[in-house]
């Protein structure tokens, strides 16, 4: 089947910084294709060169066999895009939004006013059309770009981070929206993210980003096929300083890795059952203070620990005091 989205070698470098570093990917037509990495990675980089507002610096990306520096309105045609800060004007009205873009594409009177009816519908906010977007809230904001996205009857999606800064309920509406959407419109869709429910939920394939290298590709399953260690378990710890204990744990002969995230140490290990008892044991001699143990399998999340050698949720808070104006850090913590 042809590749909706067709990458070879793509690098974009800002001086000495290659925010994107040789990115090859082929994304199916159909497909949900899933970026997913913490912030810095090159997440926004790669969905702004996709989407025609910077060009790379070199290599090259092709959408529906067009390129993206090449062929620029052939691809602005065919893509929807809902970008990663909240873009709808608050003095408009959401009708008015829909409306302007409509006439961006030159759709006519009469299909125009048919289609923002439909989307409108579509994401529940028919009622709101005429109401400004000042008095929505960030989930009916979203809804409202996702729907602007589509207003050109687009063959492919790209969105950057969509459910960034939700509740976890406006979070699961616009993953029905996405399901929804992708099979009425039969839609490809690009989306990045830095939240693994996300990947794990919409996704077929996933690839893991950072540092602007692609460290993974697979299906959500095949990735998990592809890390070693069959078990991880999650000691929740207190009383004791983890990065110390987790070295002393690493040296446990069952152990293949361990990381910290927040107050726990995340064991990998090819059984965990066998594992534990000793886990436990030493934990107590050094003094620790232990509340939980957890013996799950492995998700997402391990597997990008796998592959970065570090959890991916301690970039979050950097992001929401960006998101907040806290500026822009110039390194993100590393
Ligand atoms: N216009 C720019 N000038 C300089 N550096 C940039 C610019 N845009 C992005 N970067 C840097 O490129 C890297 C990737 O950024 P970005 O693509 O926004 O990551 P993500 O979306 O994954 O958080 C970061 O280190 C970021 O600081
Ligand atoms: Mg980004």
């Amino acid at each position: 089947m042809a590749a909706a989205i067709d990458i070879v070698d793509l690098t974009k470098t800002y001086g000495e910084l290659k925010a994107l570093d040789s990115v090859t990917l082929s994304i199916p037509e159909g497909d949900c294709f899933g970026l997913l990495g913490p912030n810095g990675a090159g997440k926004t980089t790669l969905i702004r060169i996709l989407t025609t507002l910077i060009r790379p610096t070199s290599g090259a990306a092709r959408v529906n066999s067009f390129d993206v520096v090449k062929d620029r309105a052939h691809v602005r045609q065919r893509i929807g895009v809902v970008p990663q800060a909240m873009t709808s004007d608050l003095d408009l009205t959401g009708f008015e939004i829909m409306d302007i873009y409509a006439r961006f594409y030159e759709m006519e009177k009469k299909e125009r006013l048919e289609r923002i009816d439909e989307l409108l519908g579509m994401v529940g906010l028919r009622e709101r059309a005429g109401d400004l977007v000042a008095t929505y809230s960030g989930g009916m904001r979203r809804r409202l770009e996702i729907a602007r996205g589509l207003v050109h009857k687009p063959s492919i999606l790209i969105l950057d981070e969509p459910t960034i800064g939700l509740d976890p309920q406006s979070r699961h509406v616009v993953w029905e929206l996405l399901e929804s959407f992708r099979k009425t419109d039969k839609l490809t869709i690009l989306l990045t993210t830095h939240y693994m429910e996300e990947a794990e939920s919409l996704c077929d394939h996933v690839a893991i980003i950072d540092y602007g290298k692609i460290v993974a590709l697979d299906t959500v399953e095949g990735l998990k096929r592809q890390i070693p260690q069959k078990d991880v378990v999650e000691l929740t710890v207190g009383n004791i300083d983890l990065q110390e204990a987790s070295q002393r744990v690493a040296s446990v002969p069952a152990v293949n890795s361990v990381v910290v995230k927040d107050d726990r140490l995340i064991v990998a290990t090819d059984n965990g059952a066998n594992a534990i008892p000793e886990l436990v044991d030493g934990i107590k001699r050094m003094g620790g203070n232990l509340t939980r143990v957890l013996l799950k399998q492995q998700t997402l999340e391990d597997v990008f620990i796998h592959f970065t050698g570090r959890p991916i949720r301690e970039e979050e808070a950097k992001k929401v005091s960006f998101l907040l104006g806290a500026g822009v850090p110039t390194k993100w913590g590393r």
